[in-house]
């Protein structure tokens, strides 16, 4: 069941987890975590335009309905928005299967939308992060139709091919095929092309320099019109041993192990860097950040010049259906935090259009609960060191989509699943209840804007079916309300912005093996904060060990927050302690 999904991220926290964490911290220079940088200090608002804001009434989001909400974004006080691709695109995967990277999806509006919004966004100092979907490409891209076209035509070596007449290639695993098997034949030539997501998904072939080169003159484009930055889709696994060598029977357990971080990765980072990223004042984060924390450092350590930061999957893989063990959250965030303590520099997120809704996943989203452990949530996320990336919709506690039936999904990734496990004659009541949990369309149902008719998205028929809570969970409502999540989002990203403590700050644990809270601390230039976390729909108690009477509570979740170490259900404190 959604095996595919949970593969992609699970196995990577796995893969770290039983990892002994040897991290390249030998040479470490304590300055290179507190050297302050515009893209440590930043939010990230993670924004899904497919599902923000229609302008058109075709009921799908568009660049000027975005642009028609830019006094919104502003409003949040996040400083980066970074977009999920907005390209040419036949929308196998919402985008991330590009047919042409110099131009805008029709369903999305112009090249001059782009420019606008690009213009609005700098106008009101927001930066932009364009997603880069580079691993593979669509079928439908011009290299691609060149390169079935014959064995010989010069596009060929842009794409992975294993010609029929040497037998079927060595298995590999693809994650949204419907049979798993990511290679797929051609008659045409009489050949296999390999794709690690769907059909209609190709790999790239990075090994081969001139397609290198065509995506360094695409980075150079977008970067010429003033974007601020890239995000690397699935990029880890964009280098390949094009022997194509067998693989272990099962390792797509796995499958991360093999496929991430191979054969010259790095080498073509540090000629992206060295050929477009140095360049340009951008930032760069990678989807994925390979096996072990030495992977994660060789991305993003500032002195092997690759990228910025990385997320890695570990923390967001936790949350299941049948609940989440906190301990192993703080463990996961711990380790990673201390691995990157002295250098390098992390992404903090537990929620974006790959993963169901925050509040439903990590927090509570009965009525009662919602609103309090969204913000609690909220607060973590702004409390940790990294770069916060924070998903749209989540700063109104948006919750699972409610859907029962096969019809009412969209994924290709959900569909495909559905599909394999019909024909594996597998329960398919009990799919659907999974996927109710964990598809990724729980994240991805329009943006509640008000209470009109479909949340005031579009006035036509949506995309995808709105959540029909969006007559109590909508923004308009929230605005007038002093303590709604939303107003909530506001202050405490306002606290981030105003504490730089909670970006640099030295992070520490504190009673660790408590099972309902999380406490910890965060410390720089003679500051020092105290956060204290209830993840539990009941009152918890947390030990310290440290007197609050002096404390200044600098936000919290209730009005009155609690004095003496017992918290209230989902409740969260920051103290400046004195
Ligand atoms: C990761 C993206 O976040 C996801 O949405 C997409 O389906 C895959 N990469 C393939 O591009």
């Amino acid at each position: 069941m959604m095996k595919t999904f949970s593969l992609l991220f699970i196995s990577v926290a796995f893969l770290l987890l039983n990892s002994n964490g040897s991290c390249a911290q030998t040479n470490a220079s304590p300055k290179d975590t507190t050297d302050r940088k515009w893209w440590k200090e930043a939010i990230v608002y993670q924004l899904y335009p497919r599902s923000f804001k229609d302008n058109d009434g075709d009921g799908i989001g568009d660049l000027k309905g975005i642009i028609a909400k830019l006094d919104y974004i502003k409003s949040l006080g996040v400083d980066v928005v970074w977009l999920n691709p907005i390209y040419s695109s036949p929308n196998d995967d919402n985008g991330y299967d590009v047919s042409d990277y110099r131009n805008i999806m029709k369903d999305f509006g112009t090249m001059a939308d782009f420019d606008a919004m690009l213009k609005g966004m700098h106008a009101r100092g927001l930066k932009l992060v364009m997603d880069l979907v580079v691993n593979h490409s669509s079928d439908e891209h011009e290299w691609f139709k060149q390169s079935r076209s014959s064995r010989t035509n010069p596009y060929r070596e842009y794409y992975h091919w294993w010609n029929a007449e040497k037998g079927k290639p060595p298995y590999r695993y693809s994650l949204f095929d419907v049979h798993h098997d990511a290679w797929r034949y051609d008659s045409l030539t009489n050949a296999y092309y390999l794709h690690y997501f769907s059909r209609k998904q190709p790999d790239l072939n990075w090994e081969n320099p001139k397609l290198r080169h065509e995506v360094y003159d695409i980075m150079k484009f977008w970067a010429d019109k003033g974007i601020d930055g890239f995000r690397l889709d699935a990029f880890q696994f964009a280098a390949k041993d094009t022997t194509f060598p067998a693989f272990p029977n099962g390792f797509e357990k796995d499958f991360t192990r093999f496929y991430g971080m191979q054969g010259n990765l790095h080498g073509y980072l540090q000629e992206m860097n060295q050929q477009v990223l140095s360049k340009y004042n951008v930032m760069s984060v990678a989807e994925g950040a390979g096996n072990t924390f030495e992977d994660a450092h060789n991305l993003v350590d500032a002195d092997r010049n690759e990228l910025n930061m990385a997320y890695a999957f570990d923390g967001v893989g936790i949350a299941k259906r049948e609940g989440y063990s906190l301990l192993h959250l703080k463990q996961v965030f711990t380790k990673w935090d201390s691995a990157f303590a002295a250098k390098g520099w992390l992404s903090i997120f537990l929620a974006n259009h790959d993963q169901a809704r925050l509040v439903s996943r990590f927090g509570n989203d009965s009525p009662e609960f919602r609103a309090v452990s969204s913000k609690m949530l909220t607060t973590f996320l702004m409390t940790m060191r990294g770069t916060p990336y924070y998903y749209n919709g989540d700063e109104l506690g948006m919750t699972n989509a409610g859907f029962t039936k096969i019809e009412d999904y969209r994924d290709v990734q959900t569909l495909n699943e559905y599909q394999r496990q019909k024909e594996l004659g597998a329960d398919m009541q009990k799919y659907l209840q999974q996927i109710a949990f964990e598809s990724r369309d729980n994240g991805r149902t329009p943006f509640q804007w008000n209470n009109t008719a479909n949340g005031g998205f579009t006035t036509g028929k949506p995309w995808i079916g709105v959540n029909t809570n969006y007559k109590t969970i909508n923004a308009a409502s929230q605005e007038k309300d002093p303590n709604s999540t939303l107003n909530y989002f506001r202050k405490v990203v306002k606290l981030r912005k105003d504490n730089l403590v909670l970006v640099y700050g030295k992070y520490t644990l504190l009673d660790a093996s408590n099972p309902d809270t999380y406490a910890y601390t965060r410390e720089w230039n003679g500051k020092k904060l105290l956060i204290l976390l209830n993840f539990r729909d009941k009152k918890a108690t947390t030990q310290t060990g440290i007197d609050v009477g002096k404390a200044t509570v600098l936000i919290g979740n209730y009005n009155n927050p609690s004095k003496n170490g017992t918290l209230m259900p989902y409740e969260a404190i920051v103290y400046e302690l004195k």
